[in-house]
């Protein structure tokens, strides 16, 4: 008999935790979000963005060069020269001056 009852308990809180789980189902159809307009991770679109995307977001977003004032040419090129030489950033040498041309047409004054 003890056993019955055994069996009986374990089927009731079986029961029971279904009825709290359905008590607070999930959230279900479509959840529609309003994302901020640069989340970070891409460029504006322009010759070289390939070479900005595949060398600037190694370390940090894209929002670094995003919300800079618009720099000129010369500083562009202080700019990513110090994330190669200060940073470590590994660009090559030949892939410089698409960035910078790409930055400063982009991101420029
Ligand atoms: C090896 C890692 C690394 C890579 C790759 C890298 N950066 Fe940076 N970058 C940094 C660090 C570190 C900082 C300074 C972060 C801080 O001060 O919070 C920084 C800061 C910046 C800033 C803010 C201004 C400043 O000088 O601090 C800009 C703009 C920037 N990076 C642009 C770029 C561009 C453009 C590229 C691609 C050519 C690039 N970064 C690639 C590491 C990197």
């Amino acid at each position: 008999m003890k056993k019955v009852w055994f069996a009986l308990a374990a089927s009731l809180s079986v029961v029971g935790a279904g009825v709290a789980i359905a008590a607070n189902p999930p959230p279900r159809g479509t959840v529609t979000i309003e994302m901020p307009n640069d989340m970070g991770t891409s460029f504006r679109p322009g010759p070289g963005v390939e070479t900005a995307q595949r060398y600037c977001l190694t370390c940090h977003s894209s929002a670094y060069v995003s919300i800079q004032p618009g720099l000129t040419i010369a500083q562009w090129t202080a700019e990513v020269k110090k994330m190669k030489n200060a940073y470590g950033a590994p660009i090559p040498d030949d892939q410089v001056s698409t960035l910078v041309t790409y930055l400063a047409t982009e991101y420029g004054l």
